[in-house]
């Protein structure tokens, strides 16, 4: 069965990204066809990414980063829930990406976003990140509004429409995380 990280994009304090994290994990795991589990990237506590080596190398040397490394190594297929910061991705979460490669590469990736635009900048610029890591993102997203899907811009009450878009969007990555596992396992160089 495909494992996927529904990860936290922000970590600051009163974030509202454990909110929408939660709201996407509360709907997929009543689906049956995957395993979800939400991963805190403030958990894992990273600090600006002081590897040597660029991670594509895999030379880790640092605990934190083995740590982050088998975190996500675990996983085929992600859902990265982001805030939009200043028409871009939160620094943690890139820091986080730049930290790692092979661990990303050949899987899928879906975006739920949430701002003033629905988070759709921060978006489209992590489309071009994980791009550059050979990971799979697929087109259905998730926008949430400030204004429409937070109660006073702070409690969380989803506009019921996000639910399709949601399910779209796990379809495809699950699609698509299944289609590549021959890539993962290396099973295409003995066909
Ligand atoms: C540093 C910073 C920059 C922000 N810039 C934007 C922005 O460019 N566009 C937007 O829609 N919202 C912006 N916001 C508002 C955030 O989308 C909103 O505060 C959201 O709740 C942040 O997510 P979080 O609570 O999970 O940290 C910004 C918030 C912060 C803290």
């Amino acid at each position: 069965m495909i494992n996927v990280a529904i990860i936290i994009g922000s970590t600051r304090p009163g974030r509202k990204g454990e909110a929408v994290a939660g709201w996407v994990h509360d709907r997929a795991v009543k689906r049956g066809d995957a395993r979800f589990e939400v991963v805190d990237l403030a958990e894992f506590a990273l600090p600006p990414l002081d590897e040597p080596m660029p991670a594509i190398t895999g030379r880790y040397t640092r605990p934190h980063t083995r740590t982050w490394a088998a975190k996500i190594a675990s996983f085929d297929a992600f859902v990265f829930v982001t805030p939009e910061y200043n028409h871009s991705a939160p620094g943690p979460l890139k820091n986080a990406i730049d930290f790692l490669y092979a661990e990303w590469t050949n899987k899928a990736v879906g975006f739920v976003g949430y701002g003033s635009a629905g988070g759709s900048r921060a978006i489209e610029h992590l489309r071009l990140v994980v791009s550059c890591l050979q990971v799979a993102h697929v087109s259905a997203q998730v926008e949430l509004s400030l204004f429409t899907d937070f109660e006073d811009f702070t409690a969380f009450r989803p506009a019921e429409r996000h639910e399709n878009t949601l399910t779209t969007l796990l379809d495809q990555v699950i699609a698509w995380s299944s289609a590549l596992k021959v890539l993962r396992t290396g099973e295409h160089h003995a066909a």
